[in-house]
């Protein structure tokens, strides 16, 4: 069984993206990301400081816009029209959730689809349908790389994802067909679910529920995705599969923190580097 290392993938991502940096600070091009929180969601304060972390790493500018929790959509919709239109500004990510009251679908469709370095827009979704894209979404992409760093090949394999949101489930169902997985998408309403997950050889859990998948929903050798983010009984942070019971029965696993998080962090710094580069023609 190998641990897969999304801290050791995600640094040569972020490697190699602050190498692209420089060249194009030589050109006086500084990529820059505005991220947008509202509210006091402390999951996501903890989410953002991650990502401003990652944008100072790789040498970008990242500007912070702090809202309170009752903003209104029209402050917050003005907000998104004003970065649409800076030009020092690359990348607009508004942290979702947003609190109650707020339309989540209306502030996405208002950032401008060349800065949605979240390729959450309805135009980048369905350019991603239709694999003519420029940009993806960061959670499965970064998933993709880290198989792709271990080598796992997707061609033919039965791959499952547990979980249909479209921040991670309807994505990475779309982007491991791409890569001509055979892909089975569970959900609250689905029958016999551990039938189905014990047939993958690929599984991905996005439920949102701690310790969700156990050894026996899991077959033998099978490369198992964590993109939970809970906390267990003690208060300790743990993903959606039982970790220390799948474990050995599987080929690849990715641990929770340290697997799935760190890679979705680095492909936001490659989408804004490419945002950037595309907005500058470089
Ligand atoms: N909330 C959970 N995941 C994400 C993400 O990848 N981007 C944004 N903007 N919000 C999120």
């Amino acid at each position: 069984m190998t641990i897969i290392d999304g801290k050791k993938v995600s640094a040569l991502v972020k490697e190699q993206v602050a190498e692209e940096t420089k060249l194009l600070k030589a050109k006086g091009i500084i990529p820059g990301l505005a991220v947008i929180l509202v509210g006091d969601d402390p999951a996501s304060r903890v989410y953002v400081n991650n990502k401003k972390k990652a944008c100072e790493e790789v040498g970008f500018k990242s500007e912070e816009f702090k809202l309170p929790a009752d903003t209104t959509q029209e402050e917050l919709l003005n907000l998104v029209y004003e970065l649409n239109d800076r030009n020092d500004i690359n990348g607009i990510l508004c942290q979702l959730p947003l609190p109650k009251g707020l339309d989540e679908n209306a502030v996405i469709e208002a950032i401008s689809p060349l800065k949605d370095v979240d390729a959450f827009h309805k135009q980048n979704v369905g350019r991603i349908m239709i694999g003519d894209y420029d940009f993806l979404p960061c959670t499965p992409a970064g998933i993709m790389e880290m198989l792709h760093s271990y080598d796992i090949d997707v061609d033919g394999k039965n791959c499952v994802v547990i979980g249909r949101s479209n921040i991670v489930g309807k994505p990475m169902g779309m982007l491991l067909l791409h890569e001509n997985g055979t892909v089975t998408i569970c959900h609250s309403h689905t029958k016999n679910l551990k039938e189905i997950t014990s047939k993958a050889d690929i599984l991905v859990a996005a439920i949102g529920v701690a310790k969700f998948v156990k050894s026996d929903m899991i077959k033998d050798g099978a490369v198992v995705i964590d993109v939970g983010m809970n906390r267990d009984e003690n208060g300790k942070l743990c993903g959606d599969v039982d970790f220390e019971e799948v474990k050995d029965k599987c080929s690849f696993i990715t641990p929770v923190p340290g697997g799935v998080g760190p890679m979705t962090i680095a492909t936001l710094m490659k989408n804004t580097l490419k945002a950037a580069k595309l907005q500058n023609n470089a």
